[in-house]
């Protein structure tokens, strides 16, 4: 199954903090990094260091060239990248003791058009595999034309939108979704996570679901299967792209078709490998060293 990810790059400034700023304050802040990211980056990283055929599509700017080098690094193929004049992405981080706010600026992410999706999925046909997030334009078309194509979807409905609330999402397979995105979805008032899913699963019933709950783990249903995945207790010094690393080791691990209940285990510590990490791009960890942590005594 070859895979082609329609996701953004940013780059990433981050700001340490001693809170995250309110209304009206201005802050000093404590540290500053620049890091390279973007949640359609970094789930191509990650799928790739976990071993699966992964294309690259979407926009950088003239001022690209690190977050292409970073794809091309990592074993992702980017012959399906675009050059547009618009300036990159990129994502402003605060950063409180290991947790995050982010402001995202769309920039060349958003000049992803249809005729270009369209280029980009030539090479694509049935059984392979579309990854999308919400960071670029055009998502719902991206959608339409893969399952035209018989493609399977995978959507990382990340950031929730009011918009993305009226995406043809019935045409996807994979849900990746996060307690508050699965509560946008599903329009569950409540903060149980067994309805959240049981809700989501009556409204998309031929899709399988990934609920990640962080520290609580994560919970997957199919039509046949559902499973509960524990997450590994990690020190956390950075949760930025542990979503994405999960996204990226659960699918490369399906793609090879791997047993779900092993796919989430393997993308659960792969997790916990990049929330122990500064940094989004950067602190995606090698398949190698996810093993190595699973057969570890921290893993226990
Ligand atoms: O998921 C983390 C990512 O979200 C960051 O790298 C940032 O660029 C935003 O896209």
């Amino acid at each position: 199954m070859k895979i082609l990810n329609l996701g953004s790059l940013n780059y990433d400034r981050v700001y340490d903090l001693e809170h995250f700023v309110g209304a009206g304050e201005t802050l000093l802040c404590t540290g500053y990094t620049e890091f390279l990211g973007g949640k359609g980056l970094n789930q191509s990283l990650a799928l790739a260091k976990a071993g699966a055929d992964v294309a690259h599509a979407g926009a950088v700017g003239p001022d690209g060239g690190a977050l292409l080098s970073c794809l091309k690094a990592n074993g992702v193929k980017t012959g399906y990248m675009k050059q547009v004049d618009t300036v990159s992405g990129h994502a402003i981080i605060q950063s409180v003791g290991g947790q995050n706010c982010i402001i995202v600026y769309g920039g060349a992410n958003q000049c992803v058009d249809e005729a270009y999706i369209q280029q980009a999925l030539a090479d694509f046909s049935e059984g392979d595999l579309l990854l999308v997030q919400n960071e670029t334009s055009n998502v719902p078309a991206a959608m339409h034309l893969a399952k035209s194509k018989g493609m399977k979807v995978a959507f990382n409905a990340s950031p929730v939108t009011e918009t993305m609330l009226r995406y043809p999402l019935e045409l996807v397979d994979y849900f990746l979704i996060n307690e508050v995105e699965g509560k946008a979805i599903s329009g569950c008032e409540c903060d149980d996570f067994d309805e959240i899913l049981r809700q989501l699963t009556r409204r998309f019933p031929n899709a399988a679901i990934v609920l990640t709950l962080g520290g609580d783990g994560s919970l997957y249903q199919d039509g046949k299967t559902t499973v509960r995945q524990r997450a590994y207790t990690v020190p956390v010094v950075d949760t930025t792209a542990a979503g994405d690393t999960f996204t990226g080791f659960f699918l490369a691990a399906l793609a090879q078709q791997i047993p779900v209940e092993q796919a989430l285990d393997r993308a659960s510590a792969a997790a916990a490998l990049a929330v122990g990490r500064k940094g989004a791009a950067n602190s995606i960890p090698t398949l190698t060293e996810v093993v190595k942590f699973m057969d570890s005594p921290a893993a226990e």
